[in-house]
C-alpha cells in the first residue's frame, strides 16, 4: 500500500508524511529527493539550473513509475508532479492519494519562512509571492482536489493533520 501526499509548495506533505510513515512502520518517500539522487543533483534547483524545468519533470515522472513496485510507503510529492500530464492519474492508480489543502494566505505565509530554495519561488517579495500562489494554485486546485482524501489543513498543526490521517495507516487516532 502507498499513500501519495499532494498539495501546493509549503502545505507541509513532507513532514505529514514523515510523521504517518512512522506512526506505520512504514517507508517515508520525498518524491524530489529521489529525482534529486536520480539526476546526481545537490538539490531541485540545480536540477532546473542545469537542465531546465521540463527535464526535472520527466525525471519526476520516472520516479513515479518506479513506485509501482513499492509496499507500505507514504509519499511526500513535489507541489507540481500531480499537475503534468496524466502523473494524478496514475499517482491515483498506484495508491492512496492525499490533498492537504491550504489557502493562498496561509501557503504564502509558510513559504516566506522556509529555508528550503524553490526555484518556483526565488526572489518574490511577499506580495509577488501572494499573487503567484494565488494563481498558480487555481491552475493546480483541479488536479490536487481528484484526491481520494482531501484534508483541510489551514491553521492546523502538522501533528494533527498526520494523527486525522492515522486511519489510512491502520492505526486508531
Ligand atoms: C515544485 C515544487 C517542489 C519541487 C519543485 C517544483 C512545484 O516541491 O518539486 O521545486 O512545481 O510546485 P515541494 O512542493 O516539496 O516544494
Amino acid at each position: 500500500m502507498v499513500i501519495f501526499l499532494v498539495g501546493f509548495m509549503g502545505c507541509g506533505k513532507s513532514t505529514v508524511a514523515r510523521g504517518l510513515a512512522e506512526i506505520a512502520g512504514w517507508d517515508f518517500v520525498d518524491l524530489d529527493r529521489v529525482v534529486c539522487q536520480r539526476a546526481g543533483a545537490e538539490d531541485v534547483a540545480e536540477i532546473f539550473a542545469r537542465s531546465g524545468e521540463e527535464e526535472f519533470r520527466r525525471l519526476e515522472r520516472e520516479v513515479i513509475e518506479s513506485l509501482a513496485f513499492a509496499e507500505n510507503a507514504v509519499v511526500a510529492t513535489g507541489g507540481g508532479a500531480p499537475c503534468v500530464g496524466d502523473n494524478m492519474e496514475r499517482l491515483m492508480a498506484l495508491g492512496t492519494t492525499v490533498y492537504l489543502k491550504m489557502s493562498p494566505l496561509a501557503l504564502r505565509d509558510r513559504l516566506l519562512h522556509v529555508r528550503v530554495v524553490r526555484p518556483k519561488i526565488v526572489g518574490k517579495n511577499p506580495e509577488e509571492l501572494l499573487d503567484y500562489v494565488t494563481s498558480l494554485l487555481a491552475e493546480r486546485e483541479p488536479y490536487y482536489s481528484q484526491a481520494r482524501v482531501v484534508v483541510d489543513c489551514d491553521g492546523i498543526p502538522s501533528r494533527v493533520v498526520i494523527s486525522r490521517l492515522r486511519y489510512l495507516v491502520g492505526r486508531r487516532g
